[in-house]
């Protein structure tokens, strides 16, 4: 027994450092999950390996604050952008007037959304290469794989996907000229929001307190995100009214006012505020 230990002794600082080692990376805290980055999407990635980043991408980079992606809406759906389930067999061969070639069309759509306007819509798209979606080259050929994907089996590859030009990367040209900040705090006030709500639970002014447990549940009743409710809201007040409160009393026009950031900044802000809880 004791010579079996003896023998053992040796070891036993090796035991304790495999041993701390193993409760240290139990320890780490689950780091972040951070999008993949540019130089990730290589060459080397399969169509359908990158439509799967396009997919985060698509979701992360606020695309989905326009676009639906809804089988059987149709191109209209219901947001302010097209209804993208689909595109890839409805653009297949590009568009009339435009680029005749289904990738040559969705690489337009990102670069220079205002180069063709998908009938019915305004030109309201930020390019994707410039801000707030800042989509690096590797980023946008994601993207487009993920798009075919939406009726078709992707077939793009890094590379086959032209760059896009300096025009459509300059982002303070591409950006609408807006003299407003993109603060959401100011804006809350400049856009006149303060005069209607309150963030503050409870405190009714002309519309509902913007507080983090009705916010919650007016959300919870469309069936959808905390921010996609903000945005309709903000957008298109008139898709959902709350009961109980004026109807058509919220400037309906705030959708045209401000710019892509603005409204992303606006979001976030108050989304922020109804997780406070
Ligand atoms: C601020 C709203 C807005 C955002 C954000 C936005 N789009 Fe759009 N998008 C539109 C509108 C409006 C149109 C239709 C007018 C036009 O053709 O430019 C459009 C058109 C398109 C089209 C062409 C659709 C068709 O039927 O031919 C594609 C593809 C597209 N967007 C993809 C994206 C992707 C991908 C993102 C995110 C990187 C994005 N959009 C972000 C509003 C937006
Ligand atoms: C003139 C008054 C007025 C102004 C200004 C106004 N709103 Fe509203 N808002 C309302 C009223 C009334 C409702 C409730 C009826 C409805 O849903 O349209 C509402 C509803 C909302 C909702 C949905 C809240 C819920 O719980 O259902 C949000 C979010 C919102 N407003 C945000 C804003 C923001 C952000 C601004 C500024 C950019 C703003 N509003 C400006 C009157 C206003």
């Amino acid at each position: 027994m004791s010579r079996t230990l003896s023998y053992a002794t040796p070891f036993v600082p090796a035991f304790l450092a495999i041993g701390f080692f193993v409760w240290f990376a139990n320890w780490i805290p689950q780091t972040r999950w951070e999008p993949p980055k540019a130089q990730e999407i290589s060459a080397a990635l399969t169509p359908v390996e990158l439509a799967q980043i396009g997919q985060t991408i698509v979701r992360q980079r606020g695309c989905l604050a326009c676009h639906t992606i809804e089988p059987g809406a149709g191109v209209k759906g219901a947001g302010r952008g097209p209804n993208l389930a689909g595109i890839a067999v409805r653009r297949a061969q590009g568009v009339t007037g435009g680029p005749d070639t289904q990738i040559g069309y969705l690489a337009q759509a990102l670069y220079e959304p205002g180069a063709y306007l998908v009938e019915g819509f305004a030109n309201i798209m930020p390019p994707s290469t410039s801000a707030p979606t800042n989509l690096g080259y590797e980023e946008a050929v994601a993207v487009i794989a993920y798009l075919q994907s939406l009726g078709k089996t992707p077939t793009v590859k890094v590379g086959d996907v032209p760059r896009p030009t300096a025009s459509a990367t300059s982002a303070p040209s591409a950006q609408p000229a807006s003299a407003a900040t993109d603060d959401p705090v100011a804006m809350f006030t400049a856009l006149t929001c303060d005069g209607c709500h309150s963030l503050k639970a409870g405190e009714t002014k002309i519309g509902p307190a913007l507080d983090a447990a009705g916010m919650q549940q007016a959300a919870a009743e469309r069936g959808i995100s905390l921010e996609a409710f903000l945005m309709e809201s903000i957008v298109n007040p008139k898709t959902y009214e709350r009961q109980g409160f004026p109807s058509g009393v919220m400037p309906q026009d705030y959708g045209t006012r401000l710019n892509a950031a603005q409204l992303d900044a606006l979001v976030r802000y108050l989304a922020a505020q109804g997780r406070r809880s």
